[in-house]
C-alpha cells in the first residue's frame, strides 16, 4: 500500500542499523530471544521485517484498519491453508454488488441528490466493496469462516479497494476526473500469506496507553512527523474496515475522528508526549524514525533521550512522499534520522 511515511524503503537502513547497536552494546542474544515492537506500525511493513528475522514482535496502531492488516501479516503465520483461502477470495470476487454504505457515500450516482457528490470509486467498484465487505461479516458471523481467514480476507480487501480509489494517493480529496487505475473492474486479490515461528501480537490502541503495559527488548517509533493526522488522510479505508456506518460530514465524507487523533501531530504536545514515551517504555534499545523537517526538532529529541542513557543517531537521504507539498517543498530529499537510545 502506498502509505505516507512507509519504511518499506528504509527497511535495509533500519536493520543494518538496529544490527550495529546491538554489536556495539554486546548483545549475545539472538533474535529468536528478543522482542521487537513497533508500536506505530501503520502498514507494518517493519514489523514483518523483524519478524522475518526471527524477532517476537508486537505491533500497534490507532487506526484499526491498520490493525486489521496487521492481525492478518503478523499474526496468521502458519495459521491458514492457502488453498481455502485462494478458494474463499474466488467466492468473494462472485459476490454480487450492493448499494450499501460505501455506494451510498462514496460514488457519483450513490451520492446522486446529496450536497456533495463524491467520486472516490467508480459505481460498480464501489458496490462489489459493498457486497464483499457485507459478505465477510456474514460468514464469519455464520461460523464459517474463523477469526485468521476473516483477518485474511478484510485485509486483502482493504488493500485490493486502496489500488481502485479515485485519489492522488490519500482520501483527503477525491480527483475531479476518474484516473485511469479507478476506471478498472474492481478485483479482490489475496495478501501474502507469511510462514514464519515468530508469536506476534497486534495491538489497536493509543500508544501513550499501551506503553505502560508492554515490555520488550527493541522498541521502534515511527510517529507521525506533522500535523497531518493519518485518520483524516486514510479515513475510507477505516470506514471499509470497521464497517460501522458512521455520522459523516463535509466534501470528502470523513468520520468523527476525535478519539483517533494524535498528540504526535500537535506542535504544542508532541514533546511532552514523546518525553512521557520515553520515559514510560520498558525497553533496552529505542529507535526513533524522524526527518530533519518534523514537529521536534532534533536538538528536542536528543535532549529528551540523553535523559535515560547513551544516545547517537543513524542518517539516510530519503525521497520526499509523492503526496507532500510539492509546491512548497525545495528539495526532492529530505534526512531521515534513526535516533537512538541505549536505556540504562
Ligand atoms: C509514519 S506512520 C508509520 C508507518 C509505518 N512504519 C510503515 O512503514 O507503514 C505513523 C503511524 O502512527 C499511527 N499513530 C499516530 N498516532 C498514534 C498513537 N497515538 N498511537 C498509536 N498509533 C498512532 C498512525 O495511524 C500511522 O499509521
Amino acid at each position: 500500500m502506498n502509505y505516507i511515511g512507509s519504511k518499506y524503503s528504509l527497511i535495509n537502513f533500519l536493520k543494518s542499523s538496529v544490527a550495529k547497536t546491538l554489536e556495539q552494546n554486546g548483545e549475545t542474544r539472538t533474535p529468536s530471544e528478543m522482542v521487537f515492537a513497533d508500536l506505530f506500525a501503520g502498514t507494518g511493513v517493519v514489523s514483518a521485517a523483524f519478524m522475518q528475522d526471527g524477532y517476537s514482535v508486537i505491533a500497534n496502531d490507532i487506526q484499526y484498519f491498520s490493525y486489521v492488516i496487521n492481525k492478518h501479516v503478523l499474526e496468521n503465520s502458519g495459521k491458514l491453508d492457502e488453498g481455502a483461502c485462494a478458494q474463499l477470495i474466488d467466492e468473494l470476487n462472485k459476490v454480487d454488488g450492493v448499494e450499501g454504505f460505501i455506494y451510498k457515500n462514496y460514488c457519483y450516482e450513490g451520492t446522486e441528490g446529496q450536497e456533495h457528490r463524491r467520486m472516490y470509486f467508480t459505481e460498480h467498484n464501489a458496490k462489489k466493496c459493498d457486497g464483499m465487505r457485507l459478505a465477510v461479516e456474514d460468514m464469519h458471523n455464520k461460523g464459517d469462516i474463523n477469526d485468521n481467514e476473516y483477518f485474511f480476507l478484510l485485509a486483502s480487501l482493504i488493500n485490493s479497494m486502496d489500488k481502485y480509489a479515485n485519489t492522488a494517493s490519500v482520501y483527503g480529496a477525491y480527483l475531479k476526473q476518474l484516473k485511469k487505475s479507478a476506471q478498472s473492474e474492481m478485483k479482490l486479490t489475496a495478501l501474502p500469506i507469511t510462514h514464519t515461528q515468530a508469536q506476534c501480537q497486534v495491538y489497536n490502541e493509543d500508544i501513550s496507553k499501551l506503553i505502560t503495559h508492554v515490555s520488550g527488548d527493541i522498541l521502534y517509533l515511527d510517529p507521525p512527523y506533522n500535523a497531518r493526522q493519518y485518520c483524516t488522510n486514510y479515513h475510507l479505508l477505516e470506514t471499509i474496515a470497521r464497517y460501522d456506518n458512521p455520522t459523516i460530514y463535509g466534501k470528502t465524507g470523513l468520520r468523527e475522528y476525535a478519539d483517533q487523533k494524535s498528540v504526535f501531530c500537535i506542535k504544542g504536545q508532541v514533546e511532552k508526549a514523546f518525553a512521557e514515551l520515553i520515559k514510560n517504555a520498558q525497553f533496552k534499545y529505542i529507535f526513533l524514525s524522524y526527518n530533519n523537517e518534523g514537529l521536534m526538532s532534533c536538538d528536542a529529541i536528543e535532549r529528551i533521550m540523553k535523559k535515560y542513557g547513551k544516545y547517537k543517531y543513524f542518517i539516510q537521504d530519503h525521497r520526499r512522499y509523492k503526496a507532500d507539498n510539492a509546491r512548497e517543498a525545495k528539495t526532492d530529499k529530505t534526512v531521515e534520522f534513526l535516533h537512538c537510545l541505549v536505556k540504562k
